[in-house]
């Protein structure tokens, strides 16, 4: 029998995979599926992007390039990162990997092991909380609020830190709940971290240019106290609806960067060549796609919003950011799981359990809202239906 590494056992998952393998599965015996489970822009990348790909390869871009990315991408990188905060940031800072998600499993693997603390926001990217065991730490959530607009308070994280804590994990704009962490809440958290200086921080800002309009992004690269502490991850798939290419980029601590760099030598050599040449184009090409999947997100958040507010036992705050709705449904008399299952079994309409998020994501339901109106409007139709049968909470459970 085969014998696994006993880490493998503590391995999470991402729902968002499996409930798209269940739609998939309904709409091949022929349901009608709405998903707005999945997180990902429903627009193709912008053809300028996808001609610089094609071009990078009829040019002869087939080989490896340097680890951390080739250098044109790495200046666009940090042109991007004074366009959009006004910083200075070292092109020789930013390691260029295969996905947003590259970033997030160094920084962990990086300062995670038995016997140390990882604090990461509940309801949270799931990713997070699953690598966190995967590496030995101690997972320690930090609650988000819903009250706070899905912030969490600067004074409970602090008071969580111990000498333990090797990183905090910051996400915002955020998935699932499209918090917007507002700034009085961010200088307080900036002021005690500096004060902890064993602390790092790995602010995950993949949704930082998809906020709506009353809400500001704050990047915690702007904090240059921070700079030493500071994992910065970003990335081209949500901006630039390329989350099949996999491309995105941490900015690390100089101190650190050597040890990033070669975890990503031991890992994944360097990003697919095509893919740099089509994340250059991104940066300095034209803003007006970008400006375009935002201002249809904002329309899609409207109508979302509204229109869960209007459904029975549902109260669903205005999200700042991202392009995700997290309502409450405690009062449906569901939980959220059986909200997710039931919804999706019944009327084909998949979203994702809040619970998949963490425990304290119960009492809600993500919905993304990276979908057409028409498809945002016929799903309402069908809850509408399906909490007119009003299953019980025990049914449901039963
Ligand atoms: C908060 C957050 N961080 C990171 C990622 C990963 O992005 P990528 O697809 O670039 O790996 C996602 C993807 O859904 C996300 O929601």
């Amino acid at each position: 029998m085969l014998q696994m590494a006993s880490r493998m056992g503590v391995l999470g998952t991402e729902t968002a995979f499996e409930v798209l393998a269940r739609a998939n599965a309904l709409a091949a015996q022929g349901r009608s599926i709405i998903n707005l489970g999945i997180g990902q822009p429903d627009f193709p990348t912008p053809e300028h992007i996808v001609e610089a790909g094609r071009k990078a390869l009829a040019d002869g871009h087939h080989g490896y390039t340097p680890a951390n990315g080739i250098p044109q991408l790495r200046a666009a990188v940090a042109a991007d990162l004074w366009r959009r905060h006004k910083v200075e940031v070292s092109p020789d800072l930013v390691l260029v990997v295969p996905g947003g998600k590259v970033t997030m499993f160094f920084a962990i693997m990086m300062f995670g092991e038995p016997g140390t603390e990882i604090l990461y926001p509940n309801p949270g990217f799931p990713i997070y909380e699953s690598v966190i065991k995967f590496s030995g730490a101690t997972p320690v959530p930090v609650p988000l609020y819903e009250s706070k607009g899905f912030s969490f308070s600067a004074d409970e994280v602090l008071e969580k830190i111990t000498p333990r804590t090797r990183l905090l994990i910051i996400n915002s704009p955020a998935n699932p709940t499209g918090g917007v962490v507002p700034r009085a809440e961010l200088d307080k958290l900036v002021a005690g971290l500096v004060r902890n200086p064993h602390v790092a921080v790995m602010s995950d800002e993949i949704y930082g240019e998809i906020v709506s309009d009353g809400a500001e992004h704050i990047s915690l690269l702007t904090y240059p106290d921070l700079r030493d502490q500071l994992i910065l991850l970003d990335g081209w798939s949500k901006t630039y609806a390329m989350t099949g290419w996999r491309m995105g980029y941490g900015v690390w601590p100089k101190a650190v960067f050597a040890d990033a760099e070669r975890l990503a030598i031991n890992c994944h050599s360097c990003v697919n060549a095509a893919t740099q040449y089509a994340g250059i184009a991104a940066l300095e090409g034209p803003r007006e796609p970008v400006l375009r999947m935002v201002k249809a997100f904002a329309e899609r958040r409207e109508v979302i919003v509204r229109e869960l507010n209007k459904l029975p036992g549902v109260r669903c705050a205005t999200p700042g950011g991202a392009f995700y709705a997290f309502p409450n449904i405690a009062g449906t008399g569901h939980t959220a799981r059986s909200f997710q299952t039931q919804l999706l079994d019944q009327e084909g309409v998949a979203t994702i359990a809040g619970t998949s998020f963490g425990a304290f994501g119960e009492d809600y339901i993500r919905f993304s809202y990276a979908n057409s109106l028409a498809a945002i409007t016929e799903a309402i139709g069908r809850i509408r239906r399906f909490l007119g049968n009003l299953p019980t909470r025990d049914a449901a459970n039963g």
